[in-house]
């Protein structure tokens, strides 16, 4: 099993690129089923999740390809609607084709989903959003059979919880249901939007993107289309605090500091510089300056995202004073805490709570995550602690990070991937 070895090297300087969003391109993929036509997307990153989706794809009979950041889809002849086990336990987001196959074909066989282990993480109302649309829904054998034999109709549906995934499911069911669909207290995500610019282009009437009540005229057909996806988020936010963690002075190019308040609020308030343009990000901390602890909590966007928890608690270890870190999408979500604890860190847990009391220095040691963003959250903390930190099981943080060790060291960090 692959680990990554991270040595503390000082401050990091430099310049790094951000890739499209992993989670803006996995539900556009899925937008490729919805159309007969051929369908392009770039500015795709390179990661297992997504090349997991294109074989579930493949598996229904679509020709799919990838180089060079593209993504071609042609989804003309459709042979099977069935995601089966194999592919859809490795990845979450495979329950996303679920919307797309059902309003195109009328009928979708989804074996219930994996993923990261955060939570229980249900996926109830993705199934009540398409039977209110219509569709009729049976779980037999660990697969949900999901059939509209006559078309989707539209519907008003108010979601009792923000859900990001349930918000792309419907909106990409809706789009072709028959008359209007009301999607209240839809989520308003930046890859929400995204996907919905994306479905705009290839002809889908949708209205109140990025708001909290989204209105969908259904169309018979959509058309293809070429779409760039959205610069990824998470990843820059990411790179943003190693950046103030190791006391560096770091550019974060090709990215949306406009998707990113929630963090640059309190990473200024924590003492960090931060400058931006329509793209890029600058982030400092000068010579001398400590990072001053503040509290966070995590909410549907615009809020702190939960996906930058685990990396914001990292840098609040080194913080002076104690900073509270308030998690509220997901339960158990504090798997990088005992893991963080083995570096030196002081944190307490209480219910959805963790005080974070900050300390001088970390140390390395071996340490393991079952979740993506957790697991780099001891990447960053490898990178200020004194010896060697391996972050060993890096399954979950090769889903979703592209080319980490090349952007970490390109900027001076020492740290290499090895195969055990
Ligand atoms: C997406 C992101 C993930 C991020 C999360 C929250 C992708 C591929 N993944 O996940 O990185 O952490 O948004 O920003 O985009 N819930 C239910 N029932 C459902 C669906 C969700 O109760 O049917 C709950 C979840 O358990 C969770 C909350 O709603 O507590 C939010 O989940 P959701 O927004 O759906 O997350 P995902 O779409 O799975």
């Amino acid at each position: 099993m692959a680990k990554i070895i991270v040595e503390g090297n000082g401050p990091l300087n430099g310049k790094i690129k951000i890739s499209g969003a992993k989670n803006a391109a996995l539900p556009l993929i899925c937008a490729g089923l919805l159309t007969a036509d051929p369908f392009t997307l770039t500015n795709v990153p390179d990661l297992r999740d997504i090349n997991t989706l294109l074989d579930l794809l493949k598996s229904f009979g679509a020709q799919t390809s990838f180089k060079d950041s593209t993504v071609k889809i042609d989804a003309k002849d459709i042979t099977s609607t069935t995601a089966e086990y194999d592919l859809v336990s490795q990845m979450r987001a495979s329950v996303l084709v679920l919307g797309p196959l059902v309003a195109r074909f009328g009928k979708a066989r989804v074996s219930l989903p994996g993923g990261c282990a955060i939570g229980s993480r249900p996926v109830d109302l993705h199934l009540s959003g398409l039977e209110a649309l219509g569709a009729k829904i049976d779980l037999h054998e660990g697969y949900i059979e999901a059939t509209a034999e006559d078309g989707l109709k539209g519907a008003h549906i108010t979601f009792p919880k923000v859900s990001v995934g349930a918000t792309e499911n419907i909106m990409m069911a809706a789009v072709l249901a028959k008359g209007q669909t009301i999607l209240s207290n839809a989520a308003r995500e930046p890859e929400i939007v995204d996907l919905g610019e994306c479905l705009k282009a290839m002809g889908a009437k949708i209205k109140g993107l990025g708001d909290d009540t989204i209105i969908i005229e259904g169309v018979d057909e959509l058309h293809g289309c070429e779409h760039a996806v959205v610069a990824d988020r998470i990843e820059a936010g990411t790179y943003m605090i190693a950046a103030a963690m190791t006391g560096g002075n770091v550019t974060i190019t090709h990215c949306r500091p406009d998707h990113l308040d929630a963090l640059i609020t309190p990473m200024k308030l924590a003492g960090i510089m931060i400058e931006t343009t329509a793209d890029t990000i600058n982030v400092e901390r000068p010579k001398g300056q400590k990072i001053q602890a503040v509290d966070i909590m995590t909410e549907p966007y615009p809020g702190f995202p939960t996906d930058l928890q685990a990396q914001f608690m990292a840098m609040l270890t080194l913080s002076e004073g104690a900073g509270m870190v308030t998690e509220t999408i997901f339960e158990n979500r504090f798997m990088h805490v005992p893991e963080l604890a083995r570096m030196g860190a002081h944190i307490n847990v209480h219910q959805a709570s963790a005080l974070v009391r900050g300390t001088d220095k970390l140390k390395g040691a071996q340490v393991m995550a079952t979740d993506l963003r957790a697991s780099v959250s001891l990447v960053l903390a490898g990178l200020v602690a004194e010896g060697k930190t391996h972050v060993n099981r890096i399954y979950h943080l090769e889903r979703g990070y592209e080319n980490l060790v090349d952007k970490l060291s390109a900027c001076g960090a020492k740290l290499k991937r090895v195969n055990d």
